[in-house]
């Protein structure tokens, strides 16, 4: 959700206008119906399933630490208190996504904006905008991960940053976070594994980005991901793939303006591009093809 598209706001009766809510706003919990509750459960004992196995060890184990389980959508004000006594961070209820200096803003300070609202039932297999199965379930088990809670702190504050520095640099930012937070692999005992919240949060991306012939696997490259363009409506054509979360801690340490100076102006890599000096893994092991 860092890249702030105009958005239908599917909760006005205004029609399809597309509405940036800016404002903080307490999770409604009393007011989840049944359907709502049946949603989450649904989808929760679908992606747990296909995610063993799948997904990397610290989301895994987290989801079980932070108390999520299929019996109803979780509150959040009993999340934070797991998650504060762990990394500090917060979650703060939201109407959907935000402006990108707003969403920022929130990342610098440990809060993390999660959309109050759960997706319809005839929604379950694909919604279009973040709802709060995506966020909740997707992203907020890995702020329990001290590692990956500063990645996403100095994240917010590296997006201020750019937000001074013009549209180039934060879209080279946005394709980081794409390619990390949203869609990003982790090496684990020799196997790929998901920790990218688009990912786990979608059953169809959680086989296709493991299993399926066609996506590229690559290892990690800064400067090659912030060229790299990204595709929003469908699976992607190619995924990166980190050693660690200490790799990405210290590959994204270093000041990013020179980096958004030298890129500015280069043409954007296809997503579906392989370069001749890309790591490559092979499908299905976690072994880059280093011959
Ligand atoms: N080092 C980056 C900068 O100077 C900040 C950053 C850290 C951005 C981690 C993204 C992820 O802008
Ligand atoms: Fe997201």
């Amino acid at each position: 959700m860092s890249t702030p598209r105009r958005v239908e706001n599917l909760h006005t009766d205004k029609g399809k206008v597309p509405v940036y809510a800016t404002g903080i706003v307490e999770q409604p919990w009393d007011d989840y119906d049944a359907a709502d509750h049946t949603t989450w459960g649904t989808l929760y004992r679908r992606q747990r399933a296909l995610l063993a196995g799948r997904a990397c060890d610290e989301f895994l184990q987290a989801q079980d630490v932070m108390g999520m389980s299929p019996q109803a959508i979780p509150r959040y004000r009993e999340l934070n208190a797991v998650l504060g006594q762990a990394t500090g961070w917060q979650l703060v209820g939201v109407e959907g996504l935000l402006p990108e200096l707003d969403f920022f803003q929130h990342l610098a300070a440990r809060r993390f904006p999660v959309t109050w609202w759960i997706r319809r039932p005839e929604q379950i297999d694909y919604i279009a905008e973040p709802d709060l199965f995506h966020d909740l379930f997707g992203h907020v088990p890995l702020l329990m991960d001290p590692m990956f809670a500063d990645y996403m702190q100095a994240y917010g504050r590296g997006g201020v940053k750019a937000h001074g520095l013009g549209a180039e640099a934060l879209q080279n930012l946005a394709r980081l976070y794409w390619y990390t937070v949203e869609f990003g692999l982790v090496r684990q005992r020799g196997e790929l594994r998901i920790y990218g919240a688009g990912i786990v949060s979608s059953g169809g991306e959680s086989v296709h980005a493991l299993e399926s012939a066609a996506p590229n696997h690559v290892g990690f490259d800064l400067e090659r991901i912030m060229r790299t363009g990204y595709r929003i409506d469908s699976y992607q054509e190619t995924y990166f793939v980190i050693d660690s979360f200490e790799q990405l801690i210290q590959a994204t340490r270093p000041d990013f303006a020179p980096i958004y100076a030298r890129l500015a102006g280069l043409p954007a890599i296809a997503p579906g591009l392989v370069l001749a000096d890309d790591r490559v893994f092979q499908r299905g092991t976690g072994n880059g093809d280093d011959a």
